[in-house]
């Protein structure tokens, strides 16, 4: 029933009850691909319902005794289960099957754990590691051999966590210093960048959509891209130029998935804030995907979490190569606004009308151009100053004042409303494009 197999993942086993009681569960499939990215080889798959989770064992005694024969049968050394479980239900499990136990959090911050690149990521993970580690400190950590490594073993080392709390506690202190610290440097960098006015796209979507492959299709850069679940966990941004808008920022971030566990959500926070800053997002659809509209659902509830709900979105439908008689597509709203492009990021495809969507898009919202000011206009182009909007400035021997400027619409004419400017005694030299 299984997949193509990794050499040497450890044997698995993997739970996944329909509970009344959770609506939204995801769907089996994905977290069999899960546990392939985390490197497990899934030996089997035990499916079942219930209409709340027993307190002991989260499943029935009937459902555990299969499962003890499942691991048995298949000499499995883990057990994975699609759900979150308490400490005291992994501990039971442990102890009647014989085996490791872990949840869906622990699975995915493994996963984390194996992709974090950068300094901050590597820090967001061990944070979010530690944390879900310290509720589960109660539990006896001697009965099961834990200093072997293996999947939910990355990261922090077990060391800590058999000595005490107090080091926990002190571990998770000194990371959040590192993490604010780092946060202050990134924060910088975008301040920089909002100085020089450079317009951010963001890269979102739900995991595997295939927004690596986009940001390098886009921007012709090597970035890690596989068929595997996070494989970018970092934000990674390059500067790019879209004909008739100039440079832009891209950012390609972390990928979403559906019951990402709150505090992960929390954790990659900062990951995700790159996205809630950007001045468009480009949210990246799996076209061929029949779970598509799901996971469009999905993101959009990501998104509204971190406040990036209002941000300008285009829907970016990938991979339209896997669908029959597809050709690349811009479709647009009543207005004429571009709403969503149809391409295949995977052989560049439709990158055309993906440029002309952007640069409609974000386009629109800048307004640049060269003004002239008399010289009694100081306190406009003083305002100019101060929203950072001014490229040049030139004082003519007429004593006028040359402004090339670049800002949001919207700033523009808040300066003209605020100096009860009429428009039309603004001089454009050259007016925006
Ligand atoms: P995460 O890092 O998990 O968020 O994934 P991602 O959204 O960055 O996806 P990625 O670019 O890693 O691509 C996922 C898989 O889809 C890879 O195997 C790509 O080769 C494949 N893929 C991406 N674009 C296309 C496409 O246009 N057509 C086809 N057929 N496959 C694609």
């Amino acid at each position: 029933m299984f997949f193509d197999r990794p050499e040497s993942g450890e044997l698995a086993i993997l739970v996944h009850l329909d509970i009344y009681e959770e609506r939204g569960t995801s769907d089996p499939r994905e977290f069999e691909e899960l546990s392939l990215s985390a490197g497990a080889d899934p030996v089997a798959m035990l499916t079942g319902s219930r209409s709340a989770p027993s307190a002991k064992y989260f499943v029935g005694v009937g459902k555990l005794d299969e499962l003890k024969a499942l691991v048995k049968e298949h000499e499995a050394e883990l057990v994975a289960f699609n759900h979150t479980l308490t400490p005291s239900q992994e501990r039971n499990l442990e102890a009647q099957l014989k085996c490791r136990v872990l949840d869906r959090t622990t699975l995915i911050l493994d996963i984390f754990a194996q992709r974090a690149r950068t300094h901050e990521g590597k820090l967001q993970v061990e944070l979010a590691q530690l944390q879900h580690m310290s509720t589960r400190l109660i539990r006896g950590w001697t009965h099961l051999e834990r200093q072997k490594g293996g999947i939910g073993m990355r990261g922090p080392g077990e060391t800590q966590l058999e000595t005490d709390r107090r080091l926990l506690r002190e571990r998770i202190k000194t990371i959040k210093a590192k993490l604010e610290k780092v946060r202050r440097q990134r924060d910088q960098g975008r301040r920089s960048r909002t100085r020089a006015e450079i317009p951010v796209v963001s890269l979102v979507g739900y995991t595997n959509a295939g927004k690596s492959t986009l940001f390098n299709a886009v921007t012709d850069a090597e970035v890690y891209a596989e068929d595997q679940l996070f494989a970018t966990l970092d934000p990674t941004m390059r500067r790019v130029e879209i004909p008739d808008v100039g440079a832009v920022v891209l950012a390609d971030t972390v990928g979403f998935i559906s019951r990402l566990p709150h505090k992960l959500v929390e954790a990659f926070r900062a990951t995700l804030e790159e996205a809630a800053n950007a001045d468009l997002l480009l949210h990246t659809i799996d076209a061929a995907d029949a779970e598509r509209l799901r996971n469009i659902d999905e993101v959009q509830k990501v998104l509204s979490e971190i406040g990036a709900s209002d941000i300008p979105q285009l829907l970016v439908y990938n991979k339209i190569d896997l669908l029959s008689d597809m050709a690349p597509r811009l479709d647009r709203d009543g207005d004429g606004k571009p709403v969503a492009v149809w391409l295949s990021a995977h052989q560049k495809a439709g990158m055309a009308l993906l440029q002309q969507a952007i640069r409609e898009l974000v386009g629109e919202q800048m307004c640049q151009g060269m003004l002239v000011l008399p010289s009694y206009m100081g306190s406009v182009r003083a305002r100019f100053h101060q929203a950072n909007a001014v490229l040049s400035e030139k004082y003519r021997e007429d004593g006028c004042c040359e402004l090339n400027v670049r800002l949001p619409e919207a700033d523009f004419n808040r300066i003209l409303a605020a100096e009860t400017l009429d428009p039309d005694r603004v001089g454009w030299v050259s007016s925006p494009p």
